[in-house]
């Protein structure tokens, strides 16, 4: 089994690793590692685990999944990971895969906590613990599911949100990548370079010695959350607010994830 998945702040890789426990093992793979991803290879049953952006699939999996190879098998699920508003990202996703002539067997949602700074922090510790259980629970069904290879509906939201939220989706894609011009740096920036190291789409450049956004942004939030120093903002108001990353991954974890690999 091969799970793909791609992630800003850990929550996407802690539910695929998660997931891959409860199948009793399943190789994982970055998405931004992968060298060449038409060449990607899979299994007989493959997993896309991937954050919700602006309600819709993020940009970075709509490319891996309208060439990648690895999705020609018998098995394909998804997991799109949340922070309470699926809308209609899994719907989004089935239809751009059966272009493709892929059917998608199962779409599941999981709620984790928020890392879309500019709404707030993640909440309180006690509500990311409750948020991390259910999510366990959740995870040891859909590996249940996956076992036996069921075919599901995927999961999606209310009927509204699905009508306003796509069109909003639609709406903001292509302005997706000079979304980093909201991103600034305060005075406790050291010139460390994490920030360019844990952004899956090489889009930060240190000029010498702080970070240039280049207007090819993903909008993960990754440089924001990963940033030791706290330094980076976005707009006026993420000074007072709380970073977040899933506290059982770690930076290392996602420079690695970062790394291209032809292997796969
Ligand atoms: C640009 C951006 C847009 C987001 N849009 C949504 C959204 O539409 N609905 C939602 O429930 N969560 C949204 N989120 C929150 C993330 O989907 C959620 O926190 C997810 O768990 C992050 O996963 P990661 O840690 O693997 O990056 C958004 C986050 C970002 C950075
Ligand atoms: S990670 Fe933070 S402190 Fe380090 S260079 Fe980037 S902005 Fe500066
Ligand atoms: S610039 Fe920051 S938010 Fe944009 S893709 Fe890179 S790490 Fe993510």
């Amino acid at each position: 089994m091969t799970i793909f998945y791609y992630t800003g702040t850990g929550n996407s890789l802690w539910v695929s690793r998660r997931l891959a426990d409860n199948l009793g093992g399943a190789r994982l793979v970055s998405i931004p590692g992968i060298e060449d991803a038409a060449k990607a290879a899979g299994s007989e049953t493959v997993g896309l685990v991937f954050p919700v952006y602006i309600w819709g699939v993020p940009a970075p999996v709509i490319r891996f999944v309208s060439v990648s190879s690895a999705l020609d098998t018998g098995y394909v699920y998804a997991i799109a990971v949340n922070a309470g508003q699926v809308s209609n990202t899994l719907v989004q996703l089935k239809d751009v895969l059966a272009r493709r002539g892929v059917d998608l067997s199962a779409g599941f949602q999981i709620r984790m906590p928020s890392n879309y700074i500019p709404w707030g922090g993640p909440g309180p510790v006690e509500k990311q613990r409750k948020l991390f259980g259910l999510a366990d629970e959740k995870i040891a069904d859909i590996a249940s599911c996956i076992r036996e290879r069921r075919s599901l509906p995927v999961e999606k939201g209310p009927l509204w949100q699905r009508i306003v939220f796509t069109f909003i989706y639609k709406m903001t894609f292509s302005r997706v990548p000079a979304m980093d011009e909201k991103f600034w740096v305060d005075e406790r920036c050291n010139g460390c370079g994490v920030c360019s190291r844990v952004c899956p789409a090489a889009n930060i450049i240190l000029a010498p010695d702080r970070p240039a956004w280049n207007h090819a942004c993903d909008q993960c939030f990754a440089c924001l959350q990963w940033c030791p120093q706290e330094a980076i903002q976005c707009g006026r108001k993420t000074p007072a607010f709380e970073r977040y990353h899933q506290p059982e991954i770690q930076l290392k974890d996602i420079i690695q994830s970062r790394t291209k690999t032809r292997s796969c």
